[in-house]
């Protein structure tokens, strides 16, 4: 019997309407338009409507990549939720997005990885279906950052935004093709990037409230370095696992945290900057949601030619980092 295979046979996303740009960031803290696009490349993002969660979002996402592959969701045998943000701590976002598509006692489980959320998703879907537990699995990445945003700290309120993608990965149909997940993480480098209110260990009080504690806290600089080491690592043991060159990839699609970062990236596999494919101008960081939503749009844009290899690479909280090479299939 042939191997199962894993495949994405379909995508979708969701970003709120709202927009947040640089000049309405340079009205709520010491900043300007000047040094937050030469810093981030960043020139605005979207914020999550008024009662707008992170459910509603990812439910968005998956009805558009339901569409898209051509399934029912009679036909989902699990449905599995990326997040740093859920709507709740439980239940889970994943049973509030399984109770709203009404897929009636479907499994759904939410995991969270940061900004890596959707490439270590993305492996737990690949397990299940090539192993033969399960077909059809909504693999959803949602994120609304805006709750959990400083707007008084210029450090950070100035590089996330809202906004959820969603895909359906399946062992028959064309799609793309998953080749290994290379993942990986360092827990000791866990104070460099963190929300530490609100959880078990400080629960939500007066003082937590007092402390701010309940806002993404980053040290950027040295953020920034582990990134580009560790997604620069993740991405070239994907392309041994592969046994694939530098050469063989066709598209980059990076986690959108920073476009330095991306350009980084970038130099490092030698590839034409316009292959490398951003969105970070105009949705800025959406954490898990971000290599999702920007390979639904270079799905959509631009012709992905049978064979081709598609990279993509994340870095996150924790430490976390991810990468595989999704190639076109028929
Ligand atoms: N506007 C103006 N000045 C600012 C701003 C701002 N928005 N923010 C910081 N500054 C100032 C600082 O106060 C500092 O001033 P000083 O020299 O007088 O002290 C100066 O600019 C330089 O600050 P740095 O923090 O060193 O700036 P840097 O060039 O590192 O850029 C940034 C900051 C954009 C945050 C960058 O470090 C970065 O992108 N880091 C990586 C973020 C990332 O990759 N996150 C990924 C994971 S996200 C997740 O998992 C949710």
């Amino acid at each position: 019997m042939t191997k199962k295979r894993a495949r994405i046979v379909g995508t979708g996303s969701y970003l709120p309407e709202r927009v947040l740009t640089n000049q309405d960031l340079e009205k709520m803290v010491e900043t300007s338009d000047e040094w937050i696009v030469s810093r981030t490349g960043m020139r605005e993002r979207r914020i999550a409507a008024e009662g707008e969660n992170t459910s509603d979002m990812g439910l968005a996402a998956a009805k558009k990549a339901l569409e898209a592959s051509g399934r029912g969701v009679e036909q989902i045998d699990m449905i599995l939720v990326a997040t740093s943000t859920p709507d709740y701590l439980f239940p889970s976002t994943a049973a509030l997005i399984q109770h709203e598509l009404g897929a009636t006692e479907t499994p759904a489980l939410d995991l969270q990885a940061a900004c890596t959320g959707f490439l270590y998703a993305l492996s737990l879907a690949k397990a299940y279906v090539e192993s033969g537990i399960y077909k059809n699995i909504l693999v959803i990445a949602a994120e609304k950052l805006s709750a959990f945003t400083n707007y008084k700290d210029r450090g950070t309120c100035i590089l996330f935004g809202d906004g959820a993608a969603a895909a359906v990965v399946s062992d028959e149909g064309g799609g793309y093709l998953i080749n290994d997940i290379c993942l990986g993480a360092d827990g000791k480098e866990q104070d460099l990037l963190r929300v530490r209110g609100g959880g078990s260990r400080n629960p939500t009080s007066a003082e937590t409230v007092a402390n701010d504690m309940h806002f993404i806290e980053m040290q950027g600089q040295e953020v920034f370095k582990h990134a580009v080491r560790r997604m620069e690592g993740a991405a070239t043991q994907c392309l041994e696992r592969a046994k694939m060159k530098d050469s063989d990839l066709n598209w980059v699609v990076p986690h959108q945290a920073n476009d330095r970062i991306i350009t980084s990236i970038a130099r490092r596999f030698g590839m034409a900057n316009e292959k490398v494919f951003r969105t970070v101008h105009k949705y800025g960081n959406t954490s898990a949601s971000a290599v999702l939503i920007a390979l639904d749009e270079l799905i959509r844009t631009h012709p992905i030619e049978k064979g081709e290899n598609i990279l993509l690479v994340a870095f996150g909280a924790g430490f976390t980092w991810g990468a595989t090479i999704l190639t076109k299939g028929d």
